[in-house]
């Protein structure tokens, strides 16, 4: 297994353009197969996660053709028809978000078998809502042997949920469904984030009727049948906010580009209460911190536009070396301070209890071996590496690949000291 190296204390210069969202183009890919004609892809992630649920997708019948266009890495995704309704338990662990392929294949094709996802790291993550939506709108739901059989041998109807809590995912995958039912669907309390949006639009550049997207309540006009369409995957928020952060731990001058400020704007606002300096402009951010130290600030996670749990992490990362003590409140998922223990290895000052994190700043961290928990945690560690004195070592650098594009090249570009050492597959062994 590889492993990431970072030797800390040099400043960062220069600039990073950031790519497609993670979390908006796998939720995109799926939505291909709510058609027989071309879905085109453009600025494109090049993941991980992304290769992970094109193979998923090849199994279902997508045909799934990458390439370099005019504006960076494309993916075409064409399915001509469904040859196959199963998603097995191998691939849906693997990666949660390939549960959202049920909707449209039950959309498309009136039936479906998708394992249930499980819990992970961050959290016991259910399913429920998912499921009461898709029976509202016409599905039968059965669970036998932690599979999802699901039918709708006349289609989907439209319906109206309203959904108790938000949730991003149910919102997606409800969307993802109800576009191809008879009639209208109304979905009340729905999760705000730009990725919903984007899905939207580009649901809508397909032929779908969807209005309301970006706020709590989106109505979906049901159509027959969708076109192909070409869309360009939105700019990662959370990548923005984390090389943000990485400048901010780092001291020194970074151009964020390709990007949006607006999408961050709860993490910008955090960042200049605690002594950042940040400016926007038209195509991003610069985010600039001289040699003082930060201040410590609270912040509580929310759904958008909320502080996002996806940068939870990567700003106690930040709060470790701020003057004063900092309160983090996690209200997203349970079990969301892996990063916790890690960030104490290197000096940290971090005591935890339920949903709260208290980090007393410390004057210095100290390079360490430190082990990844998930994605965001992962990055959390390489952001304290760039300002620990001496050597970190993050292992179990799978789950950095699963969400940063070309990390080590990003930072590097801009001065950071941050290789990737390729394992021998010792460190496997827990
Ligand atoms: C999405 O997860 C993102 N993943 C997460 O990013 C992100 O942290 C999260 O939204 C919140 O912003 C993807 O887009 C692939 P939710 P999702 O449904 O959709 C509970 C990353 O690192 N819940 O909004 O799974 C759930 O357990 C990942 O990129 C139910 O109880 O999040 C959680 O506590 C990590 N029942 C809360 O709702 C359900 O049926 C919000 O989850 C659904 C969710």
């Amino acid at each position: 297994m590889d492993r990431i190296a970072i030797t800390g204390g040099a400043r960062l210069e220069g600039e990073i353009p950031i790519s497609g969202a993670k979390n908006s183009a796998i939720k995109l890919m799926a939505a291909s197969l709510l058609t027989e004609e071309p879905l085109r892809l453009t600025n494109m992630p090049r993941l991980a996660d992304t290769r992970f649920l094109g193979r998923l997708l090849q199994r279902l019948g997508v045909e799934v053709a990458e390439s370099e266009g005019a504006d960076g890495p494309e993916t075409l995704l064409t399915t001509p028809e469904i040859v196959s309704g199963f998603a097995p338990y191998d691939l849906v662990r693997q990666m949660r978000a390939s549960f959202n392929v049920l909707g449209p294949l039950l959309a498309r094709s009136g039936q479906a078998k998708v394992s249930l996802p499980g819990g992970c790291t961050i959290g016991a993550r259910p399913v429920d809502l998912h499921l009461k939506a898709l029976e509202t709108l016409g599905a039968k739901i059965d669970l036998h042997e932690g599979y999802v059989y699901a039918q709708a041998p006349r289609g989907l109807k439209g319906g109206q949920i309203d959904f108790p809590f938000v949730s991003v995912g149910a919102t997606e995958h409800t969307l993802l469904a109800a576009v191809l039912a008879d009639g209208e669907t109304v979905m009340t309390n729905s999760a705000c984030e730009p990725e919903i949006t984007d899905l939207a639009d580009c649901l809508n550049k397909m032929g779908a009727k969807v209005t309301g997207a970006g706020t709590p309540t989106i109505r979906i006009e049901g159509v027959s049948r969708l076109s192909g369409a070409t869309h360009a995957v939105l700019p990662d928020r959370i990548e923005t906010g984390t090389y943000a952060l990485a400048a901010a731990m780092a001291g020194g001058e970074v151009r964020l580009t390709k990007t949006r400020s607006d999408f961050i704007q709860a993490l910008i606002d955090k960042m200049v209460e605690a002594g950042v300096d940040v400016t926007s402009h038209a195509d991003g951010l610069t985010v600039k911190r001289g040699g003082g130290r930060l201040k410590a600030v609270e912040l509580t996670t929310d759904p958008y536009p909320g502080f996002a749990t996806d940068l939870q992490a990567q700003f106690m990362a930040l709060m470790t070396l701020a003057e004063g003590e900092s309160v983090i409140r996690e209200t997203i998922f349970e079990n969301r301070f892996m990063h916790a223990p890690e960030l104490r290895r290197l000096g940290a000052d971090i005591s935890v209890q339920g949903g709260e994190a208290r980090v007393r700043g410390v004057a210095a961290l100290e390079g360490a071996q430190v082990m990844a928990t998930d994605l965001r945690a992962s990055v959390s560690l390489v952001i304290a590496g760039l300002a620990a004195r001496g050597e970190t070592v993050v292992n179990r650098v799978y789950h950095l690949d699963r969400g940063f594009e070309r990390l080590e090249e990003k930072l590097g570009a801009c001065g950071a000291q941050v290789r990737r050492l390729k394992g021998d597959g010792a460190e496997e062994v827990e």
